[in-house]
């Protein structure tokens, strides 16, 4: 399991960071020269990525509005939030249902920063600086803590973030943590960049990315299969349809982007009201 180095996330404008990376794929102004080179580099291996990042943002909202509408979730952990965008998880949120408690949380000094100073008057809004690495400091955090009520449902986000964590024993750890934690009745959503469609070149990509200093949870040959990212809902109840690529996740209205082209996996999953003696969960 790659070791925690609590130093590597404090605010380097020289190392490239997915948070600011991801921006400049939105459109966004909060990046700096090594996030923009970085971005561009990943962009002649793979110049869809900013195609992808707006079709993560449309699943963020779909499963967001599942989750406070249908599943009627009043409480969100959104885990590796990255910058402000448009259509952040309390605006969703709140939109079906304006009670809902929101914790964003990122290891990124900088994300924190700009998030506390957009939600500084949003009293059931609080954005928090914790690493996904270590889940029992996360959701002990006395920020976490004042705003969720882990005795009661949650709904644990992890957008694009697991990918960040290469390394698997560590990746799945922090799943195992989160599901074991959460209250019966409590969801995990997530997404998750897979090696399925263009194994070449994902395999270049993470090579790049975690040349570069990007991704900070230990080193893997190649982002992880479908099959894989299928396992972290290991003991919870799939809502259909599955794990699947992310424009087949309930498109309802929208026009789905391309199924065929768009190499990230999302799904959502609820722990049971009687969770089975599954080891994923006891
Ligand atoms: C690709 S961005 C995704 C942002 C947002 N969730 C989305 O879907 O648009 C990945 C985010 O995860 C954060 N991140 C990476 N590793 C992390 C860790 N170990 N703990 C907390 N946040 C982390 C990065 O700083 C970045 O903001």
């Amino acid at each position: 399991m790659a070791a925690l180095e609590p130093e590597r996330a404090k605010l380097d404008t020289t190392i490239p960071n997915e948070s600011r990376i991801a921006d400049y794929f939105l459109g966004g102004k909060d990046n700096f020269a090594a996030d923009r080179a970085a971005a561009e580099h990943a962009l002649t291996i793979a110049p869809e990525l900013p195609a992808l990042s707006r079709e993560g943002r449309r699943f963020l909202r779909r499963a967001v509005r599942f989750l406070a509408g249908e599943a009627g979730i009043r409480q969100f952990v959104d885990i590796g939030c990255g910058l402000p965008t448009q259509g952040n998880v309390h605006e969703i949120a709140h939109s079906v249902a304006p009670d809902a408690r929101v914790v964003y949380v990122d290891h990124d000094p900088m994300t924190v920063v700009h998030g506390q100073a957009l939600l500084q008057d949003n009293e059931r809004t609080v954005v928090i600086e914790a690493d996904a690495r270590d889940p029992a400091a996360l959701l002990t955090h006395p920020g976490l803590t004042s705003v969720i009520d882990l005795d009661r449902p949650v709904a644990i986000l992890l957008f694009a973030v697991l990918h960040c964590v290469p390394d698997d024993d560590l990746a799945t750890h922090i799943v195992t943590h989160l599901r074991k934690a959460i209250a019966p009745g409590s969801y995990l959503a997530l997404s998750h960049p897979v090696s399925d469609l263009c194994p070449e070149k994902t395999a270049k990509l993470a090579a790049v990315y975690q040349a570069q200093g990007t991704i900070t949870g230990g080193r893997r040959g190649n982002l992880r299969t479908k099959a894989e990212v299928e396992r972290f809902f290991d003991g919870l109840d799939l809502v259909e349809p599955g794990v699947v690529y992310t424009p087949l996740w309930r498109p309802g209205e929208e026009t789905p982007h391309r199924p065929d082209a768009t190499w990230v996996v999302g799904g959502v999953g609820r722990k049971p009201r009687r969770p089975r003696e599954h080891p994923a969960l006891t």
